[in-house]
């Protein structure tokens, strides 16, 4: 990382998960598959899912709550508010606006919706950070919302990986993790997974969008560790967070990633095991939250992390495009005050069965 000190970064975090949620072995009793399948294969627990009149609105807002909760600036301080997520409920007016309608946030505000599949999200903190890099003397902060349901058609292939949330955070003094400015782009036009307007559910190629997101990590870790060899500027990160769309599919893409540079399987195994793998916790029992779970592994990671230990980010959006971030634990990462509203929303969710998941799939009008 520069030797800079990074003045912009993450201020305040909130997240929520949704009310209610499947085991993936019940999808998997429905469905006639093994449930090793979907637990080992793919490294699945839960999904999170929303009743029929739960939406993103809902999602974002709570999560926005609980981070303007925490932060000790006012409602008034925020200069820039956006919103990350594919599942737009509108196509000309933004989500920004619902979730700024309810918080009654309003004024000299940029209010704005950020779309690219699952790499949204981060690229809205990614423009809150540039916007206050540009502004020195920007007093007020940025809030920015990563969230998203994603349902696939039933007996997709992607069924298993369904899963809803939405991550909030407040883009202003570093204190729970500096983002470096630099950061390692990588796009590439493919029909991997996309979703054509008026159609409720993705289509989705899983192999192909699996190789597009492994090229896409292996070359944005490339740019980064073209400016130093792999073992330093790898071993100085605690941790590595992905892209989670099911945690095999990081594990792979992880994989693919470190033997580009050489990496033989013991060495592959043990980062994994001990720096990558436990990022992933909460997002077994999210599921794919598409905007959000990149920084559901990112909340979930910084938490417990002290002043100055450096993470990386990799954000991954179908069709395709992806950005590899950089991040440094500020002096209230390790206070983690953000889990317990995992622990929170995961005590007081419902789970329901296969029957009811059915049931809920026809009560859902439209899932966006
Ligand atoms: N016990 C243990 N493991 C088992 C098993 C059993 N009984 N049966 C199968 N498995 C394993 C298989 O060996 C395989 O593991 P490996 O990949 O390590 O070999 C794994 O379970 C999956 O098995 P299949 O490949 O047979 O499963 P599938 O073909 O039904 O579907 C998939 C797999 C293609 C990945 C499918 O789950 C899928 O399409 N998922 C969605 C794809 C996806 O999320 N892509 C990312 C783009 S979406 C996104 O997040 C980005 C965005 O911008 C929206």
């Amino acid at each position: 990382m520069q030797n800079h000190s990074i003045r912009v970064g993450i201020a305040s975090m909130g997240l929520h998960l949704p009310p209610l949620a499947l085991k993936v072995t019940d999808l998997a009793r429905l469905r006639g598959v093994e449930p090793d399948k979907y637990t080992l294969g793919l490294g699945l627990q839960d999904m999170a899912l929303c009743p029929p009149d739960y939406t993103v609105v809902e999602l974002a807002t709570e999560a926005a709550k609980r981070a303007l909760s925490r932060w000790q600036g006012k409602l008034s301080d925020i200069g820039l508010i956006a919103v990350g997520t594919e599942s737009a409920i509108d196509m000309s007016r933004p989500l920004s606006a619902w979730v700024a309608d309810k918080l009654g946030l309003k004024g000299a505000v940029r209010s704005y919706e950020v779309k690219h599949a699952c790499y949204g999200g981060t690229l809205a903190v990614r423009q809150a950070l540039e916007w206050k890099l540009a502004n020195p003397q920007q007093a007020k902060a940025a809030l920015v919302i990563a969230t998203d349901i994603a349902l696939y058609t039933e007996n997709d292939p992607g069924e298993p990986t369904q899963g809803a949330g939405a991550v909030a955070m407040i883009i202003d003094e570093p204190l729970i993790a500096a983002i470096e400015p630099k950061s390692y782009a990588w796009s590439e036009p493919a029909f991997d997974f996309w979703r054509p307007l008026g159609e409720a559910y993705p289509r989705v190629d899983g192999a192909f969008s699996q190789a597009c997101y492994q090229r896409a990590a292996t070359e944005c870790f490339k740019a980064l560790i073209a400016e130093d060899e792999s073992e330093k500027i790898l071993a100085e990160l605690s941790a590595l967070c992905f892209h989670v769309p099911f945690p095999k599919m990081v594990k792979k893409a992880f994989s693919q990633v470190v033997q580009h540079f050489g990496w033989n399987e013991q060495k592959i195994a043990e980062f994994y095991k001990t720096r990558v793998e436990p990022t992933m916790s909460w997002n077994r029992y999210s599921g794919n939250a598409y905007t959000a779970s990149l920084w559901i592994a990112v909340a979930n990671t910084l938490r417990g992390l002290t002043v100055g230990e450096k993470i990386a980010a990799f954000s991954y959006g179908s069709g395709f495009g992806s950005e590899l971030l950089l991040l440094k634990a500020g002096p209230m990462a390790h206070l983690g005050e953000w889990a317990k509203d995992i622990e929170q929303d995961m005590a007081q969710r419902i789970y329901i069965d296969e029957h009811e998941y059915l049931q809920l799939r026809k009560d859902i009008v439209s899932p966006h």
